[in-house]
């Protein structure tokens, strides 16, 4: 029997998925990767792994990859600054890749010719997957039967789902789509397709509401090691657990929502609104960091090359020879990212007010207009008529 292993989430549309699989003559071995999207709090892993098995699968895989997640593909971004349009902190992108690294691994142990995901034709996710295991092993067979299938309608696949005895929660009412991780969430459809109209609290997952939260600031700081945040408030924590604490304190304070229309791979522009609370921490946090030691030069070029890494990251090019070649780059503009930077935190804002390193770049003795002033100003007459002469006519 043909086997194929299924990105599944325990949805409606990944449960159909199983059996509508099956009646195509598949063997289906289920692969639900953890990446934060609270399985085990909320989500029964238990009961993940009972409906896949209750929708038709041979086998149900959960593998918790939440520490890969944040080591191999949050933390290169972070380090680059990454970010799409301006706004989106790429979350659900950067997970793309690490789920499709373990269908192509489980197909391989599990000797199936074929790997399946649940995406619909007009997004990116379906091009991330479908990438990323081309890439990684040209010869497996790419399944996405919701391009294909027959149902038009979430009814419809509610229908079938009970035709078949597949244990899905219809009750619960399902205004928006939503993907989250550890790095953040993505929420599109229902209202939010209306450009005009402005989110409902009720979208939101995990950030307050920035006019409700506190009337006072709260101010945390954040210590880097070669561009690798390791400590908050002098703690040391893991990068995983990092990011979960940074999330709540974030969250609180209502810090790192956005609304944009964002322009997708596939060429439709959609409106999606995101919440990443420690995201847009550590990168406010990072990138005041690396205004102290980066040369100017180095800075602006990062700053280039932090836009193609977004695109690259967006459009599901993950494993590509440019995106490693980026990732060589930026790991060498890290050696001296070490230092700390204290923000504060205050109604949705998350602003740098102090940041110190050793290998801080900048000279008080220079920069001052007090009298410990060591800048030689006569020096500046020559070094301006030098560097306007091309212009002059
Ligand atoms: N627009 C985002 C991206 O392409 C998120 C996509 C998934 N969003 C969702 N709500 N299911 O990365």
């Amino acid at each position: 029997m043909k086997k194929v292993i299924l990105a599944y989430s325990g949805g409606l549309d990944t449960s159909c998925i199983v059996r509508w699989l099956k009646e195509q003559g598949y063997e289906v071995i289920c692969f639900v990767a953890d990446l934060g999207q609270g399985l085990g709090q909320g989500e029964d892993l238990a009961a993940i792994e009972s409906r896949g098995l209750a929708a038709g699968a041979a086998k149900v895989y959960i593998k918790n990859l939440q520490d890969e997640f944040a080591e191999d593909f949050i933390l290169p971004a972070l380090k680059a600054n990454a970010i799409y349009e301006g706004k989106y902190l790429l979350a659900t992108a950067l997970g793309r890749p690490l789920i499709a690294k373990y269908l192509v691994q489980i197909a391989h142990k599990e000797k199936a010719g074929a790997v399946a995901h649940g995406c619909t034709g007009k997004g990116n996710d379906q091009v991330r997957f479908e990438v990323s295991v081309g890439i990684l092993d040209p010869e497996l067979e790419i399944l996405a039967p919701v391009r294909e299938w027959e149902f038009k309608s979430r009814e419809e696949e509610i229908e079938y789902a009970q035709q078949y005895n597949i244990p899905i929660d219809v009750t619960k009412k399902k205004p928006y789509s939503i993907d989250r991780n550890l790095w953040g969430i993505s929420i599109e459809a229902g209202v939010l397709e209306n450009l005009e109209q402005e989110p409902p609290e009720d979208a939101y997952l995990i950030t307050k509401s920035p006019t409700g939260t506190s009337t006072y600031p709260k101010y945390i700081e954040v210590y880097f090691e070669k561009g690798v945040p390791k400590k908050i408030d002098g703690k040391s924590y893991k990068l995983k657990t990092l990011i979960q604490h940074l999330n709540e304190i974030g969250g609180l304070f209502g810090v790192g929502r956005a609304d944009l229309v964002e322009n997708r791979l596939v060429g439709i522009k959609s409106r999606e609104i995101y919440e990443a609370p420690a995201a847009a921490i550590l990168y406010t946090a990072h990138k005041e960091l690396e205004s102290l030691v980066l040369d100017r030069e180095c800075s602006h070029f990062k700053e280039a090359v932090a836009l193609k890494y977004a695109e690259l990251v967006y459009y599901g090019l993950w494993n590509s020879p440019l995106k490693a070649a980026l990732d060589s780059f930026v790991q060498a503009t890290q050696k001296n990212v070490t230092g700390a930077v204290k923000l504060k935190l205050f109604k949705g804002a998350c602003v740098a007010v102090s940041r110190k390193s050793r290998h801080s770049l900048y000279k008080k003795e220079l920069s001052t207009y007090g009298k410990e002033d060591k800048f030689n100003q006569k020096l500046a007459e020559g070094f301006i008529r030098i560097w306007g002469m091309p212009y002059k006519r």
